[in-house]
């Protein structure tokens, strides 16, 4: 009988699509997958490091594992994802029991994935983030950002359709700057060297890439997916409002292939807390996008990310996030309680100063204003 393997996926949409790829690099090595993480010869679970509470999570999956297994009938159990960051030394520390504990480039792109999903297909463009929000463990956690070779996604995209597939959905934590020059500098060796550092050594975001002199490459590539045939539908996550382009725009418009659901983040609508967060825009330049959007697309629905809780946000920079909530009204938004992570600029610069009773109550005066009204009519939901 053939040795089995069990995948635990912790996190978002990218983690997913990792997964996909362990799968198949398992069976391509002759294990079958376990119906149960109880039954199976080896577990790896895929980790997410994003908040606390995704790595608590983490954390009592790997106690449900230890108290399950008799130490002489123990699976090998493998880590991988975006906690790796910590470090072997602190990782054996939190988990000692733990066998493995691999990045996961080493199954890399090119791993065919095993989907479980026959007609919707998520598809990586990207790895990594190059931005410099200061609350993000992401670029830490999965390094700066690595473009994949546009021919690798048309194979790929290509082969999907020709087996039947008919929507597939883009994935990179920016993707507007997919395929962009980097101008960037490597400063963020130095805040993991623990330099001294304030805010305005931060680059901001939008300064990371030279403006594209022609169509910018993540348009060229929606244009390609487009014209092969059998692929109905396009989708794409994450776009920021930074490197938002006119030619992206213009291309949504045009093109009725990408999906009308925009997932454009915002974190905030206090100025003050966005400059904190260093995300390089406005609510005045959100908004602005936004109008530009809505009066190109005029069927385009818009959905969010909010971090409720960020240090030092008052009552008036939250009900600056409630007026901006009315005014945008979004069509659902990921709303979450800041949490603060060692190792970015937000830990070492900022006191985590919101109580948590008063982070949930934001949070849930939040999620009432944008989410509970909205529960018909939701758009694709991720
Ligand atoms: N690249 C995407 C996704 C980043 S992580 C983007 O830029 O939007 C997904 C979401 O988790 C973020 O949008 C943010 O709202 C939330 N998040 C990230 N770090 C966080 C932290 N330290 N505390 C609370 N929420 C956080
Ligand atoms: Fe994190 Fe900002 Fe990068 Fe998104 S764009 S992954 S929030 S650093
Ligand atoms: Fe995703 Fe969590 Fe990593 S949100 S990129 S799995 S830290």
């Amino acid at each position: 009988m053939s040795k089995t393997y069990y995948l635990k996926t912790f996190g978002c949409q990218a983690n997913k699509a990792d997964s996909e790829r362990i799968a198949g690099d398992y069976q391509s090595r002759g294990f079958s997958p376990a119906s149960s993480w109880k039954e199976a010869d080896e577990i790896v679970i895929n980790t997410c490091a994003v908040r606390q509470r995704a790595e608590d999570r983490v954390l009592g999956f790997c106690h449900n594992i230890e108290l399950f297994f008799s130490p002489q009938k123990r699976p090998k159990v493998i880590l991988t994802g975006c906690m790796i960051h910590h470090g072997q030394e602190k990782l054996k520390a939190l988990i000692p029991r733990i066998d493995e504990i691999l990045p996961i480039s080493e199954v890399g792109f090119n791993t065919p994935a095993i989907r479980k999903d026959k007609k919707h297909a998520w598809i990586p463009i990207s790895s990594g983030c190059n931005s410099f929000c200061t609350y993000c463990i992401v670029p830490y956690s999965r390094g700066r950002e690595i473009s994949r070779p546009v021919p690798e996604i048309l194979t790929e995209v290509s082969t999907l359709a020709s087996q039947g597939y008919r929507e597939i959905t883009l994935l990179g934590q920016n993707v507007n700057s997919y395929g962009l020059e980097k101008t960037g500098i490597g400063l963020r060796k130095m805040l993991l060297k623990n330099d001294k550092f304030d805010l305005s050594d931060l680059p901001t975001n939008k300064s990371q890439y030279a403006k594209p002199s022609s169509i910018p490459p993540f348009v060229e590539l929606l244009q390609q997916i487009s014209s092969i045939k059998g692929i109905e539908k396009i989708r794409f996550f994450t776009s920021n409002p930074w490197d938002f382009h006119s030619e992206l725009i213009a291309e949504i418009t045009r093109n009725s292939k990408i999906d009308r659901f925009l997932h454009l983040p915002v974190q905030s609508g206090s100025d003050r807390i966005l400059k904190l967060m260093n995300r390089g825009y406005t609510t005045a330049d959100y908004i602005r996008l936004v109008n530009k959007i809505k009066k190109a697309i005029p069927d385009a629905t818009i959905g969010t990310d909010i971090i409720v809780g960020f240090p030092t946000e008052s009552l008036d920079d939250f009900h600056d996030t409630l007026k901006l909530a009315e005014k945008i009204k979004w069509d659902v938004a990921f709303i979450s309680q800041y949490s603060p992570r060692p190792g970015t600029a937000a830990f070492r610069l900022y006191p985590d100063d919101v109580p948590p009773a008063e982070k949930k109550r934001r949070w849930l005066l939040l999620d009432q204003v944008i989410n509970t009204s909205n529960l018909s009519n939701r758009p694709f939901i991720p």
